[in-house]
């Protein structure tokens, strides 16, 4: 079968790593450091840009989760344009770009009417992958959304998981009304589902893998963790039904306030998960 443009790839390469990006969302689907994979992608994700992929970085933005727009905004559902691609042994990026387009106008039209430019920066550099998400407010009024990094962690063992760095903070239970909690654990485990926004994140954010030690580094203040655990994994015709034990969401973002940006300003979502390989 013919490729479709939702289903171009770039892969970037350095002799430590390499990372896809499908053009599809500028989605990143897979990121290998010395050979092992770090996502976590559905053996059941759909690839041919029907929906959004089931796995690796979703990009979202400029609504997240359910509102008034499609669940997660357009970012994830549109196809963005490869800007530039530069690499060497050892440091290697690509940018892909997102203007106004048929597929964002349709998801946000009379809801989220903005002139806006984003722009998409992944970088690999030994075992760091640094995403810079920026957008570009180039209308004449007030710009408000919220994004994140949707990122899906591959996991030997979903009972082995202890999530540091989210001690003392406020979480809202996206499963309990929304209520609010504070964070007493070290760590955050996972034997159900969980839907959790964590709030005033201090990062790094880090965990074991079972392969890695990954840490997450990032400017915004929102952390969400999510795994659908049985029932709801069995209720998703793109994940696997026993997919919930090797995976974990761990999600940057900047999702329980809006981000607002003055006309011809900028506002950078920045991230960047650094892995160690276990011994
Ligand atoms: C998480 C949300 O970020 O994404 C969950 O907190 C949601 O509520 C999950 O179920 C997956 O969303 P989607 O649209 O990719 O199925």
């Amino acid at each position: 079968m013919a490729e479709n443009s939702a289903q171009r790839r770039t892969v970037i390469k350095t002799k430590h790593a390499q990372c896809t990006i499908y053009h599809y969302g500028a989605h990143i689907s897979s990121w290998k450091v010395s050979g092992k994979e770090v996502m976590f992608l559905s053996k059941d994700a759909k690839l041919d840009g029907s929906r959004p992929i089931r796995g690796g970085v979703p990009l979202v933005f400029p609504q997240f989760g359910p509102g008034e727009m499609k669940q997660h905004g357009f970012a994830r559902r549109a196809t963005w344009t490869l800007k530039s691609q530069d690499s060497s042994e050892e440091k290697a990026s690509a940018t892909f770009s997102l203007a106004p387009n048929e597929v964002t106008k349709e998801i946000s039209q009379g809801i989220w009417d903005f002139d806006f430019g984003v722009d998409f920066v992944v970088t690999l550099e030994l075992n760091t992958l640094r995403t810079q998400f920026i957008v570009n407010n180039v209308d004449t009024k007030e710009m408000k959304f919220t994004c994140l990094y949707h990122t899906y962690f591959k996991l030997k063992d979903v009972g082995k998981l202890q999530i540091a760095g989210l001690k003392g903070n406020t979480y809202i239970d996206g499963l309990l009304e929304k209520k609010e909690f504070k964070e007493e654990r070290n760590f955050v485990t996972i034997s159900e589902n969980v839907d959790r926004i964590y709030k005033d994140v201090k990062y790094p954010v880090s965990f074991h893998s079972g392969v890695h030690i990954v840490s997450i580094d990032s400017n915004v203040s929102d952390c969400v963790v999510w795994n659908p655990w049985i029932e709801k994994a069995k209720g998703m015709s793109d994940f696997g039904d026993e997919e919930y034990k090797n995976m974990v969401c761990v999600e940057p973002g900047a999702c329980t306030k809006d981000v607002c940006v003055a006309p011809g300003e900028s506002y950078e979502m920045d991230c960047t998960i650094t892995v160690t390989s276990l011994k």
